[in-house]
C-alpha cells in the first residue's frame, strides 16, 4: 500500500523559488500599480535574507541548510509537538508519565467536584492488571477506625510523630518548587490535618513560615545542617530538631527517578534566597553527591541513622529507591544484627518523578515500587523485624485505590508529591526544570508565579486530600476491613502474568 508523503526538498525549493519571485514580483507592482505593494517588497525581501542566511551563512542547522525557512516550521512544529499531542491527539488514557483519566480524577478531588462517571472504566482490564478484592460483606462505616500511624514508638522515644491520615505530601524542595507552590502546599497541609517533607532544599524557611508539621529532609549535600567541609553540622541539626514544626528527619539514600546520583538543581532556577538556604553559588547547577560522605558501608550507614536520632531526639527515617534486594537484605540483617533501626524507610519506585534529573536516569533505573515493596516487606518479615519501623511508599500512588494497593504490599503510609502538584494545578507540562513551568509552580519566575495564589490553592490541596482520604475509608469497607493495618496482599487479585505474581516467599 503506498502513503502519502511529503516530499520536502521539492516544496522547499519551490517556496523558496517563490521568496524571491514575489520580491521581485511586488516590486514591480510597487513600481508600475501602487506604491502600497512595497510594503510586501520589504517584507519578502526580509525573507529572501533570512533564507539566504540559513542556506549559506550559518552552519549549525542542517534542515535550515538544506531547505531555508521552510525547514523552520519543522522546528516550529517540533516544539509546539507536546502541546498539540497533549491538547488535540492523545487520548485519555494514552498521556505519560500520568493519563489524562488520573490527572483528571485529581483536578475534580482539588476542585471539590466528587462526581461519578458514567458508562464504565477507560482503563486496561487487560490479564496483568491488578484489582481490590472487595468482600461480600463490607465493614459498616461506623465500625472504621481512625487511622493512626506513630513513628519512634518502637524506640520508646519521648518526641514520637503521630500521623491521623494515610497520607503525606513528599519531599519536593525549594528550589525545584517556587515560593507560592510551596506555601500553598504547606499551608494545604496545615489545613487538612497533614504532614510535609521539606524536600532536599534546605532550612525550611517557607514551609516553616505556615506552620504545619514538617518531616525534614537531610539530602547528601546536607543542605540546611551542612558544614564548611559538607559533613553533617550537628548544631544546625539540633536548632532544626528543636523547632516545634520539625517532627522528623528523613536521611535520604536516593530517590526512584536518579538513584545513584545525587540531586540537581540547574543554574537557571538558582535564585539569591536558594543560594543562601542552601548554602550554594549563583551561576552554576548544583549537584549534590550521589552519597552520604559519613556512610560508605552497612556498618557507617547504621552509625549515620543512630548519631542523626540522637542528635535530633526525633524520628527518623530513610528513604531509597530499591537497586537490589539482596543488598537491602543485607541491610536489614545489619540492622538487626547491631539492633540499630531507621523508625521508618520510605521505599521510592523507578518511576517516581523529579524537578530534573538525567534521561538515562529517569527511564532506566530502579525498581518499580510496588515489586520492591513487595520485596522489602518480604525480607523484614522473614528476618523478624517487621515490627521495628515503619514503611512509607512513594511512586505515582495519587489515588485511594493506589494506596490501598501499596498497603495490601506492606506500606503503612502513603508518600505522593506530583499528586498534590496536581492539586496545585500542574498540567504535566514537563518544565520543572528550566524555569518556565507556565503554572507558576516550579518556576522562581514571578511572572509565572502571578497564577498561582497562595489561600486559593491550599483550598485545593485540602479538598483533594478530603476527598482521597474518604475514598479511602469507602475502599477499606468494601475489602470488608476496619482498619489500613489489617490489608494484607490477600486483598489482592494478582494475575498469573503480573509483575507481583513471583514475589510473595
Ligand atoms: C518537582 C519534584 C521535586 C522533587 N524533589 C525531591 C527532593 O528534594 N527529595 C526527594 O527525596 N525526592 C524528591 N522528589 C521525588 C518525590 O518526593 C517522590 O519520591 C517521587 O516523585 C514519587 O512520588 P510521586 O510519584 O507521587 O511523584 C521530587 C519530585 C518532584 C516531582
Amino acid at each position: 500500500m503506498s502513503t502519502a508523503k511529503v516530499d520536502l526538498h521539492r516544496l522547499a525549493r519551490v517556496a523558496n523559488t517563490m521568496i524571491v519571485a514575489l520580491t521581485v514580483g511586488s516590486f514591480l507592482a510597487g513600481l508600475y500599480i501602487s506604491f502600497w505593494f512595497h510594503f510586501l517588497t520589504v517584507f519578502f525581501l526580509l525573507l529572501t535574507v533570512i533564507n539566504f542566511f540559513y542556506r549559506y551563512v550559518q552552519t549549525r542547522h542542517t534542515i535550515l541548510r538544506n531547505f531555508g525557512v521552510i525547514g523552520q516550521v519543522r522546528y516550529m512544529l517540533e516544539s509546539l509537538g507536546p502541546e498539540l499531542r497533549q491538547y488535540l491527539f492523545s487520548s485519555d488514557t494514552e498521556e505519560r508519565p500520568f493519563t489524562r483519566v488520573d490527572r483528571a480524577e485529581v483536578y475534580r478531588k482539588a476542585k471539590g467536584i466528587d462526581a461519578a462517571v458514567s458508562f464504565g472504566s477507560l482503563l486496561e482490564y487487560g490479564p496483568t492488571e491488578v484489582k481490590l478484592r472487595h468482600s461480600m460483606y463490607p465493614s459498616p462505616q461506623a465500625d472504621l477506625e481512625p487511622f493512626r500511624l506513630t513513628f519512634g514508638e518502637e524506640r520508646g522515644i519521648e518526641n514520637c510523630f503521630t500521623l491521623t491520615k494515610p497520607i503525606i505530601i513528599s519531599a519536593m524542595s525549594f528550589g525545584a518548587l517556587g515560593e507560592p507552590a510551596i506555601r500553598a502546599l504547606a499551608l494545604g497541609a496545615l489545613q487538612s490535618g497533614i504532614a510535609m517533607n521539606t524536600g532536599e532544599g534546605g532550612w525550611p524557611k517557607h514551609h516553616l513560615e505556615e506552620g504545619g508539621d514538617l518531616i525534614f529532609q537531610m539530602g547528601t549535600a546536607k543542605f540546611g545542617v551542612r558544614d564548611g567541609e559538607g559533613m553533617l553540622d550537628e548544631a544546625r541539626l539540633r536548632e532544626l530538631a528543636s523547632l516545634p514544626a520539625i517532627k522528623m528527619i528523613e536521611v535520604k539514600f536516593s530517590q526512584g527517578a536518579k538513584p545513584g546520583k545525587g540531586g540537581l538543581l540547574p543554574k537557571e532556577k538558582i535564585t539569591q534566597e536558594i543560594s543562601d538556604l542552601r548554602g550554594v553559588p549563583m551561576g552554576k547547577d548544583v549537584i549534590s553527591p550521589p552519597y552520604h560522605a559519613e556512610c560508605r558501608d552497612h556498618a557507617s550507614t547504621l552509625a549515620f541513622i543512630q548519631r542523626v536520632q540522637e542528635v535530633s531526639g526525633l524520628p527518623t527515617g530513610i528513604k531509597m529507591c530499591v537497586g537490589s534486594l539482596d543488598e537491602v537484605g543485607e541491610l536489614f540483617a545489619e540492622m538487626a544484627r547491631r539492633d540499630i533501626f531507621p523508625d521508618y524507610i520510605a521505599i521510592d519506585g523507578g518511576e517516581g518523578g523529579t524537578g530534573a534529573a538525567p534521561k538515562p536516569y529517569i527511564d532506566s533505573f530502579g525498581m518499580p515500587l510496588l515489586p520492591a515493596l513487595a520485596g522489602v516487606d518480604q525480607l523484614l518479615r522473614d528476618l523478624g523485624i517487621r515490627n521495628r519501623l515503619k514503611v512509607l511508599a512513594a511512586g505515582k500512588l495519587i489515588g485511594a485505590a493506589k494506596w490501598v494497593m501499596a498497603m495490601c504490599l506492606g506500606a503503612d503510609a502513603i508518600y505522593s508529591a506530583r499528586g498534590f502538584m496536581f492539586s496545585l494545578g500542574c498540567i504535566q507540562a514537563l518544565h520543572c526544570g528550566d524555569n518556565t513551568c507556565p503554572v507558576g509552580i516550579a518556576t522562581h519566575d514571578k511572572t509565572l508565579q502571578h497564577g498561582l495564589v497562595v489561600e486559593e490553592k491550599a483550598e485545593r490541596v485540602k479538598n483533594y486530600v478530603e476527598g482521597a482520604v474518604h475514598d479511602f475509608e469507602e475502599l477499606l469497607c468494601s475489602i470488608g476491613v476496619t482498619h489500613a493495618g489489617a490489608l494484607n496482599r490477600s486483598h489482592l487479585y494478582i494475575p498469573p502474568q503480573s509483575i507481583l505474581a513471583g514475589e510473595a516467599r
